[in-house]
């Protein structure tokens, strides 16, 4: 299946610093052979849907409520989303789960609200460090997607799902190909358990993803694209790991 590497933002970027980033990316574009995508923060929606017009660029938020309208202050509805034309939203990042008290609950329901609007929702789970040594990181993934796949049903089969060992997010630490390769595979059977179209899901990987070592996780069998955080802030490197997918 086409590989997708996204981008993950997380809270950085400014109008000018976006626009150049972008620009760097787009001059690369004719040679991409996988889906492309950046999640940015909210207010460079609009910047995104002008820089990636009659582009392969794809692009989305980094989180989405549960609620359509109302009194819920800070928050982003799918709608708005959609009003942006944002292909994807990621729903649980592990900054959200740790540092925001989100719930696997409230995940899913933020999978069910993207899939309603017709966003794809990018489903991340992982485990901490503690759980992977305590022997527990199967265990983690399959209840955080478990959740996820009990609200949405058949519907499954249109999510992106991304693992994310949280021991390897902006630590430098990388899963290696042979870890990762083994929750993916985990994942996809649950997956398959699920849905009969299980295999059109894109399971990406994302944890320190660079350069040096995104040829040889993209190589496993199950490793369909990456989630990438900080090496998507710089051009050239997001640049060669896109060309690591195909
Ligand atoms: P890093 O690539 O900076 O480790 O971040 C990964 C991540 O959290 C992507 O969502």
């Amino acid at each position: 299946m086409k590989k997708l590497i996204a981008g993950n933002w997380k809270m950085n970027g400014s109008l000018e610093s976006n626009a150049a980033l972008v620009k760097a990316l787009l001059s690369h574009s004719d040679d991409w052979t996988c889906d492309v995508a950046l999640c940015v923060p909210a207010p460079y929606l609009s910047q995104l849907q002008n820089l990636s017009k009659a582009s392969p660029l794809m692009f989305g938020a980094q989180d989405v409520s549960t609620h359509d309208s109302g009194a819920f202050t800070g928050e982003v509805s799918a709608g708005m989303l959609k009003d942006f034309e944002c292909r994807y939203a990621i729903v649980g990042h592990s900054e959200r789960r740790q540092l925001h008290l989100e719930s696997d609950a409230l995940v899913a329901a933020k999978a069910q609200k993207a899939l309603a609007s017709g966003i794809t929702p990018v489903v991340c789970v992982g485990e901490t460090l503690h759980e992977r040594e305590a022997g527990l990181t199967e265990e983690v993934v399959k209840r955080q997607l478990a959740a996820v796949i009990h609200l949405n049903g058949h519907c499954i089969s249109e999510i992106v799902l991304a693992y994310e060992p949280v021991w390897a997010i902006g630590t430098g630490k990388t899963a290696t190909p042979e870890q990762a390769q083994h929750v993916h595979a985990v994942l996809r059977a649950q997956l398959r358990a699920a849905s009969a179209h299980a295999d059109r899901v894109q399971i990406v990987y994302g944890g320190s993803m660079n350069a040096a070592n995104a040829a040889q996780l993209l190589a496993q069998p199950d490793i369909d694209g990456g989630l990438v955080g900080g090496a998507s802030l710089k051009a050239a490197d997001f640049l060669s790991i896109i060309a690591a997918a195909h």
